[in-house]
């Protein structure tokens, strides 16, 4: 049996993944690039702010000064962080109290591995701050998704071996993460865009704990 479960958050607890494309859709055309399609976006999903800066830039041909590129990250951010304010615990997705609420009841450990800096904060508008038994910091990892840091930081968090844990994830990015860390992936969203070889779910009202368990006996039991 599966001891800890290791979230991310945009697309997995709540729809914030679509505020991040939109804002770094402004972003991009602001200074002139055109082409961050929703197609495009699945290369963001994941992806640490300043790593996605980069290839949006590069997406554009465009380099910039340093200074430039931390005043259009921070620009994109304080849009980002405009569009999050009304969050609150309605915009929970389906079937995540429950799983919350059945991991806890069933002795099994959760933490949050997203690559946002907003995470802590949107899991206090989300009111679900309780129900997690450790954050990783993503500014206190190495190196971020695809990279298996934050995952592993997770794990460590709630003294569980990457090996078992599941972990949850919208993004090509976090899938491959979990996948170096060791982890079990359950995706969420579309196999097309996460891969034919791991268990995907079309939404989170897939994400149960019975489902859990049946996933977990057939893949690694
Ligand atoms: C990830 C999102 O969870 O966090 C990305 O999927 C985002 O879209 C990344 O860029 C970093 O978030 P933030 O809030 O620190 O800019
Ligand atoms: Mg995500």
């Amino acid at each position: 049996m599966f001891k800890a479960v290791l979230f991310d958050l945009d697309g997995v607890i709540t729809d914030t993944a679509e505020y991040h494309f939109r804002a770094w859709k402004a972003l991009a055309e602001s200074i002139g690039i055109e082409g961050v399609n929703r197609e495009f976006n699945e290369q963001l999903k994941g992806v640490a702010r300043d790593d996605s800066l980069r290839k949006i830039l590069a997406l554009g041909n465009k380099t910039v000064s340093d200074d430039e590129f931390k005043r259009l990250m921070d620009q994109k951010n304080d849009n980002y962080v405009e569009m999050i304010q009304d969050v609150s615990p309605k915009d929970i997705y389906p079937g995540i109290l429950q799983l919350l609420k059945d991991l806890h009841a069933n002795g099994i450990k959760i933490a949050l591995a997203s690559a946002s800096k907003n995470g802590p904060t949107l899991l206090a508008k989300m009111e679900l701050t309780n129900y997690f038994d450790a954050i990783a910091d993503p500014a206190k990892v190495a190196a971020s998704k695809p990279a298996p840091d934050i995952f592993i930081a997770a794990a460590e968090g709630v003294g569980v071996d990457p090996k078992d844990a599941i972990g949850l994830e919208d993004s090509i990015a976090g899938i491959q993460a979990i996948k170096a860390s060791g982890a079990l992936p359950i995706g969420v969203g579309r196999p097309e865009d996460l891969g034919t070889d791991i268990t995907v779910v079309p939404d989170t009202t897939h994400y149960t704990f019975d489902f859990f368990k049946e996933t977990w006996e057939e893949k690694r039991a």
